[in-house]
C-alpha cells in the first residue's frame, strides 16, 4: 500500500510517526504540504517523499489521507478529482465535519470515502478515532483505513454518518472535557494547601491511573468507583456534591452541545 498524504501539519506527523514505528516502509508513504519549511522538516525527520502540491501527492498514492482543514477539503478534493477518478483510489478524510457525500462529489463521481474522527492524544500514540466507510469502500480498503488510524491508537466503526458527529462530541472534543478537569482539581488542591508542583503531578497520575484501571480491569466504570467509595468516608462526601449539583446533566449539556455544533459545521462547508 501507497499513502499520499495530503496536509502535513499535527494529525499527518501523528499518523506518519505511528505507522513508520508500526514497522510501515518509509518509502510507500509521500507527504504534500504547501509549506516547503515543512516539507523539509517531514522529509527529514521521516525519510518520507514529499510532493510541492495535492496533485502530485494524489499520484503517488493509491490511499489518499485528508489531513488538512476542513475549509480547504473542496478546494484539494478539486484539484485531485480526476487523478483520484483514474486511479479509483481510497480516500481517507479526517477534516473534521465534512460528509462523505460533500466530497464525493467534489471528487466529481463515485469514489471509495472513509471518514475518520481521530484526536489529539493521537500525537502520543494514545488516540481513539471514530470511523465510518461509504457503500463504496471494499473490505481490503477498510482494512487500509483501520491499519492507518490504528497507528495512533483505537478505533471504532460506526455504520451510520451521522455518529461520526457524536464520535466528534465524545472522543474528539473529550480530551478538553478532561483537561478541564484536571484545571479544576489542580485548583481546588492548591486551596486546600498543596503546592502548584504537587497539585499537578497528583492531578496527572490520577486521571492517568484511573484511566489505567479502567482500561485493564475486568471491572465496569461504576464497580470501579463503587469500591473506592468506602460508607461515610472521604470520597463518598465528595461524590456526594457531585451527584447534588448533577454531572449527568451536565455531561449530556456538553454532548449536545458538541454534537450540535459538529452538525452545523458539516453544514456550513459542505456546500457548493
Ligand atoms: N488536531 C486534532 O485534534 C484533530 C482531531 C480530529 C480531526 N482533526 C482534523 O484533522 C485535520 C488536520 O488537522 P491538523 O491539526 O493536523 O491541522 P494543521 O496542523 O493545520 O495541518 C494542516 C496542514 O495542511 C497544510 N495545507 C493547507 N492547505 C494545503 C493544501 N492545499 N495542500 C497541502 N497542504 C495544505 C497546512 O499548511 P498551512 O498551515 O500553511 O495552511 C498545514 O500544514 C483538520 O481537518 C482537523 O479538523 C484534527
Amino acid at each position: 500500500m501507497k499513502i499520499a498524504f495530503i496536509g502535513g501539519g499535527n494529525m499527518a506527523v501523528s499518523l506518519i510517526g505511528g505507522l513508520i514505528a508500526d514497522g510501515f516502509d518509509a518509502g510507500n508513504l509521500a507527504v504534500a504540504d504547501i509549506d516547503k519549511a515543512q516539507r523539509e522538516t517531514l522529509a527529514k525527520r521521516f525519510s518520507i517523499h514529499v510532493r510541492d502540491n495535492a496533485a502530485e501527492a494524489a499520484t503517488f498514492g493509491d490511499t489518499v489521507v485528508l489531513a488538512i482543514k476542513p475549509q480547504v477539503v473542496k478546494q484539494v478534493a478539486q484539484e485531485i478529482a480526476s487523478i483520484v477518478q483514474s486511479r479509483k483510489s481510497l480516500i481517507i478524510s479526517i477534516a473534521a465535519g465534512i460528509r462523505t457525500t460533500d466530497i464525493e462529489r467534489w471528487l466529481g463521481g463515485e469514489t471509495a470515502v472513509v471518514r475518520a474522527m481521530p484526536n489529539t492524544p493521537a500525537l502520543v500514540q494514545c488516540g481513539a478515532s471514530g470511523l465510518f466507510a461509504n457503500p463504496r469502500v471494499t473490505s481490503q480498503q477498510r482494512e487500509a483505513a483501520e491499519t492507518i488510524l490504528r497507528a495512533t491508537g483505537l478505533t471504532v466503526w460506526m455504520d451510520n454518518e451521522e455518529l461520526i458527529n457524536a464520535v466528534t462530541a465524545l472522543s474528539g472534543s473529550g480530551p478538553a472535557y478532561f483537561f478541564r478537569v484536571m484545571e479544576s482539581l489542580e485548583l481546588a488542591g492548591q486551596e486546600l494547601g498543596l503546592s502548584q508542583q504537587a497539585a499537578h503531578i497528583l492531578t496527572l497520575q490520577t486521571a492517568l491511573g484511573a484511566a489505567k484501571l479502567a482500561m485493564e480491569g475486568s471491572e465496569d466504570i461504576a464497580s470501579l468507583r463503587q469500591s473506592v467509595t468506602s460508607p461515610g468516608g472521604t470520597t463518598e462526601q465528595g461524590l456526594r456534591v457531585l451527584e447534588e449539583r448533577d454531572i449527568d446533566a451536565i455531561f449530556k449539556a456538553v454532548l449536545h452541545a458538541a454534537n450540535d455544533r459538529a452538525k452545523q459545521l458539516a453544514d456550513d462547508w459542505g456546500g457548493d
